[in-house]
């Protein structure tokens, strides 16, 4: 798989991908992540990449023009599936979602910032247009680095079997059981009985009743 992201902030996308899973999905050659700037795409002699809104109100806007130059020199090298526009009025992420987008092969990833972009860019230039959540961030690149890391782990061979992602949380529809580590004992504090017990088919029964317990507790609503 691959992932473009446009940006006019990109040294804010640089930790997410140069660390841990998302970085060993792209040394193995699972995932190529390769940011742009769209400063690059300016044509203008300052090199920005917004301007003021067509009738007054606060706040600037991105332009279209660099963001088509930029798409449009995407699109020359190879075929993308899913150009995605990360905006808070987009529909939401969710574990489905990422799923679907883990199943394409080229993806472009636009990160709004100021006010948003030129609707225009909306109306012809986006093939959907994505949220994280009912809450407005500085911009976009936030939201992609989410979105990606949703999509990267869930590629074959980026975990491995005992970090699988079939066993996350809303991968079966419900939240993940709860998970303890050595020691046995803290403080009086004590680990379930059960998962020391090496009684794997009771250890699977009680992982499947805390996840039902914890779903109806936390989240009813994935239940139905
Ligand atoms: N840009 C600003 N806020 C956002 C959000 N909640 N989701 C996606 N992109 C955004």
């Amino acid at each position: 798989m691959r992932i473009d992201i446009i940006t006019c902030l990109p040294r804010l996308l640089e930790s997410p991908f140069s660390d841990s899973i998302l970085k060993r999905a792209q040394d193995k050659g699972l995932v190529t992540v390769k940011v742009h700037n769209l400063r690059e795409y300016s044509t203008n002699k300052h090199r920005t990449t917004d301007d003021y809104a067509f009738g007054g109100g606060a706040g600037m806007v991105m332009m279209i023009e660099p963001i088509d130059r930029c798409i449009t020199s995407l699109k020359s090298e190879r075929t993308y599936d899913e150009v995605l526009y990360m905006s808070p009025d987009g529909e939401t992420l969710s574990q489905s979602l990422a799923n679907q987008l883990s199943l394409k092969q080229n993806l472009i990833l636009l990160c709004g910032h100021y006010k948003g972009v030129d609707e225009r860019v909306r109306e012809h230039l986006i093939t959907r247009e994505i949220s994280i959540g009912d809450y407005v961030l500085s911009g976009g690149e936030l939201a992609a680095a989410v979105v990606a890391d949703s999509i990267i782990r869930l590629l074959p061979g980026v975990l491995n079997d005992e970090t699988s992602a079939l066993s996350d949380s809303f991968q079966d529809g419900l939240i993940a059981p709860p998970v303890y580590t050595r020691p046995a004992d803290y403080n009086g504090w004590k680990v379930p009985e059960v998962l020391l017990s090496g009684h794997q088919s009771k250890i699977e029964d009680w992982k499947q009743e805390e996840a039902i317990k914890r779903t109806k507790s936390r989240r009813p609503g994935l239940i139905s």
